[in-house]
């Protein structure tokens, strides 16, 4: 049994998912498409050419998924809501239908004892807004906020604990820049425009969820990571600072008021679009930080490759999960230790956490993962060392409660604790599911002695 008890008793132990990976029911209530219904349906850009149509289908068999959150004991649930639910034109009329749902999970959630952790934006842009002009455009921004204000408003005399935005790099650098993911395009100027606007939308929903719930606690998500150089030579050392750049600073300093870094913005040779006010806007203080950790960069000069001109590296000897992503938890310990150094939040919130491996149900209806089990022992006694040597770690999530949806990478990729057959949606809580719920039972005991 690993050690973590450095994590704090009131600790918070979560599991985490977002709409588009499992909540299927595409067309249903009144939702319109969005930039990912899209995405999957061009043909060759997911693998298998697979689509979030159906998903886990957890739009009908929410209850159940609670009560695989209930059979884990975890504390609470982040999930993600869908705009194109609950405001299916990206502005103007609200759908009650849409919200509906939301409200109903929240009430079977509070009911099972499990504090709902929304996430207003984890990629799924209402098809009309991308038809407008999407992040590109400022008024996606506007747009955000005033959704953000919607759901608030409905949900807020119960949710305190309010996410803006999942990893808006994703949504920049892979979605405008790499184009493997939704919308797809390949524009160095479109994509910093986004993340600027992703930013500004992320300023004014804060100002938003705050005016329509007191006492919320705001927070965002990035997905950050240590960024290694692969040698001591200057030209790689140089290549680290930029993936640095590209990775974490562009993401971390302007939402603790330092402005945009100077070297990215001269690298991208891009305009920013900014506003009287903006970057005060962008920089409402937080509650808390959002860290999805899955892997460390390590990094080698390219000149010639694709900005920020620097290459992955891969290391002899080293672990990777099915997604070819190095298992390195010293990586998680570290990135947490440079937050809290450099940036002073007051807490920070491991909100995802996972790997992928190629899980079978065997015939006595086991699944056997000591792969992700020894991923997840290894990331918490990260966390546990961290809090040690003085992170304000809150929780931690796992990433995910269930197979799903894995973007560019279709259903072939399984992240779950929780095993999903996509054709009957029979769920199996996994090997790893089970080492969890047993942490998060020897977690509360400790906690109860030492209250
Ligand atoms: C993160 C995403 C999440 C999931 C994991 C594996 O980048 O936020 O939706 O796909 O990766």
């Amino acid at each position: 049994m690993n050690d973590f008890n450095s994590l704090p008793a009131d600790f918070t132990w979560g599991v985490a998912t977002a709409a588009y990976q499992i909540e299927g029911a595409v067309a249903e209530d009144g939702r319109s498409p969005s930039i990912w219904d899209t995405f999957s349906h061009l043909p060759g850009k997911i693998d298998n050419n697979d689509n979030g149509d159906v998903a886990c289908d957890h739009y009908h068999r929410w209850r159940e998924d609670i009560g695989l959150m209930k059979q884990l004991g975890v504390d609470a649930y982040r999930f993600s809501v869908a705009w194109p639910r609950v405001v299916p034109g990206g502005d103007g009329p609200v759908n009650d239908k849409g919200l509906a749902f939301y409200d109903e999970l929240v009430d079977g959630l509070l009911e099972a004892g499990i504090t709902p952790f929304p996430t207003l934006y984890h990629w799924d842009l209402p098809q009309v807004l991308q038809d407008r002009g999407g992040w590109p455009s400022r008024d996606t921004a506007e747009h955000f906020a005033t959704y953000a204000a919607v759901v608030a408003e409905r949900l807020g005399d119960r949710v305190k604990d309010w996410t803006t935005l999942n990893e808006p790099l994703c949504s920049s650098w892979i979605g405008h820049l790499e184009g493997t993911m939704a919308p797809g395009l390949t524009d160095i100027t479109a994509a910093v425009r986004t993340s600027y606007h992703l930013h500004l939308g992320h300023g004014l929903a804060t100002q938003a969820i705050r005016a329509a719930v007191p006492g919320a606690r705001v927070g965002v998500v990035n997905n950050i990571t240590t960024c290694e150089p692969a040698t001591e030579r200057e030209e790689d050392v140089a290549a680290a600072v930029r993936a640095d750049g590209h990775t974490n600073r562009w993401w971390l300093d302007p939402i603790h008021g330092r402005g945009y870094p100077q070297d990215m913005v001269d690298l991208y040779g891009v305009d920013l679009p900014i506003r009287a006010g903006d970057l005060d806007t962008i920089a409402a203080p937080l509650d808390w930080l959002g860290v999805n950790y899955y892997f460390r960069n390590v990094v080698a000069d390219d000149p010639k490759g694709p900005l920020p001109h620097a290459k992955q590296v891969y290391l002899p000897g080293a672990r990777h999960t099915a997604m070819d992503w190095e298992v390195n938890a010293d990586g998680l310990e570290n990135i947490l230790l440079r937050l809290t150094e450099d940036y002073g939040p007051e807490k920070i919130y491991v909100t995802e956490n996972g790997s992928a491996y190629p899980d079978v149900v065997r015939p006595d209806n086991c699944v056997d993962d000591p792969e992700r089990t020894q991923y997840l022992d290894e990331h918490l006694a990260a966390c546990s060392r961290a809090a040690r040597r003085g992170v304000p770690l809150a929780g931690y999530f796992a990433w995910s409660l269930l197979d799903n949806f894995e973007w560019a990478y279709g259903y072939d990729k399984r992240f779950g604790l929780v095993h999903v057959d996509y054709p009957t949606q029979r769920r199996t809580i996994k090997g790893s599911g089970h080492r969890y719920a047993d942490i998060v039972r020897s977690a509360r005991g400790r906690g109860r002695r030492a209250a």
